[in-house]
């Protein structure tokens, strides 16, 4: 099983569609392994988007993801970055197919919802950039053998 990071940003939490966007991850069937409310700083951030330091957006990027804590969550589930990453869309809400969170919930370039992994080696990274081992738990889900088969698990 394999786990990503979902980050529900302030975008996501101003527009009251925290509880919307989690019910789709678990309607999917991916566990949800960790959850928290953070506020983050320029510290974390820094490390969290250190690929679009020189960006002209950099700035305003950070402030918007320090508008209002957002919830980190922790899911899980077979090939969970790919199927996460699907789930969210194209970066720019405009341009994000419907169906997706973006392409369903907003028309922005950067107030768009939801931060999500976009490989394996990134979302262990990011995992253990906002959440400590014990906040991550272990358990299994009752419905598990219903929502895969004997041999993807
Ligand atoms: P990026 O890692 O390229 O996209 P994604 O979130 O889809 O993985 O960019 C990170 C965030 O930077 C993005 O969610 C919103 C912001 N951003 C802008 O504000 N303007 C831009 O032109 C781009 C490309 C991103």
């Amino acid at each position: 099983m394999e786990q990503t990071l979902v980050l529900l940003k302030p975008s996501a939490v101003q527009r009251g569609l925290v509880g919307e966007i989690i019910n789709r991850f678990e309607k999917r069937g991916l566990r949800l392994a960790g959850m928290k409310m953070m506020q983050l700083t320029d510290e974390i951030l820094d490390e969290h988007y250190a690929h679009l330091r020189e960006k002209p957006f950099f700035r305003t990027l950070k402030d918007s993801m320090m508008a209002t804590p957002v919830i980190a969550c922790c899911l899980e589930g077979v090939e969970a970055v790919q199927v996460v990453r699907a789930m969210t869309g194209s970066t720019n809400g405009r341009n994000a197919d419907p169906g997706t969170i973006r392409g369903d919930y907003c028309m922005s370039n950067q107030q768009n919802i939801v931060h999500t992994s976009d490989s394996p080696e990134n979302a262990a990274a990011e995992l253990s950039r906002f959440f400590k081992p014990e906040e991550i738990f272990q358990y299994e889900l009752a419905t598990l053998k219903f929502t895969y088969s004997v041999d993807e698990k």
